[in-house]
């Protein structure tokens, strides 16, 4: 080809952006978002989720279908930890996929938040047979990977999603009725967070009552999103 002709071709082709156009480079369609973590941060979840699934003699485990590890942004200051994953969690690998998390989604959005803006996680990786409630001794030997987790992601602001996210992780003698809508500071490996405790989705399509007690809740997780200048 002429020198002139290819150097005009190429001028044409970066101007009309050629690459953005065609490239013959295969789509990865599969490739998760990692919202531009730290290779830190991703490492280190890495890790985690591979010592979840390294346990020997977990029943829990053995029945699944998948782990459950999380949903959301990791780069999110906020975080929500629920209790275990259901039918619809262990199909598809993903917390809050069900109905609870079609509410979960309602309550957020109701916040002007979304899942590309928070960082979701369980107390349980894995779901317990016919959705019953993790006992004690399940709880005990998921507690440090939940912990874990928390230090790896070190949000600004926790919010515990039910009575078992938060006997979990704030004591067995509170009650939700009493600590819901209440911020208290706790800390996490390194980092302090603001931990507040809401109902469960679940429990709110059971008592739909309740959702106006829920919403006091989000409104304070909304202000203080905003208090601490979190985008
Ligand atoms: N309930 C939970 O606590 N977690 C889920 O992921 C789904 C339902």
């Amino acid at each position: 080809m002429h020198k002139n002709k290819s150097i005009k071709l190429i001028k044409y082709y970066s101007f009309i952006n050629y690459n953005l156009i065609y490239n013959n480079k295969a789509i990865n369609r599969y490739k998760k978002d990692n919202f531009g973590i730290t290779e830190d941060i991703s490492n280190n979840l890495e890790l985690l989720k591979k010592s979840i699934i390294s346990q020997k003699n977990c029943d829990l485990k053995k029945k699944a279908k998948n782990i459950v590890f999380s949903d959301g942004n990791p780069k999110s200051k906020i975080m929500l930890i629920g209790e275990a994953p259901g039918a619809s969690e262990d199909e598809e690998g993903l917390p809050f996929v069900g109905r609870a998390g079609i509410l979960l989604d309602k309550m957020l959005s109701a916040i002007n938040l979304d899942r590309k803006n928070v960082y979701i996680s369980n107390i349980i990786n894995y779901r317990p047979p016919e959705n019953r409630k993790p006992t004690e001794e399940e709880i005990k030997r998921y507690l440090p990977f939940i912990t874990k987790h928390i230090a790896i992601i070190r949000p600004k602001i926790l919010v515990l999603l039910g009575s078992t996210a938060m006997n979990a992780l704030i004591g067995s003698e509170v009650v939700i009725s009493k600590m819901r809508g209440k911020w208290i500071e706790k800390k996490f490996g390194n980092s302090k967070t603001s931990v507040i405790v809401t109902f469960h989705p679940a429990f709110l399509m059971r008592q739909p009552a309740q959702k106006k007690l829920a919403w006091i809740d989000l409104k304070m997780i909304r202000d203080k999103k905003n208090n601490l200048n979190i985008n």
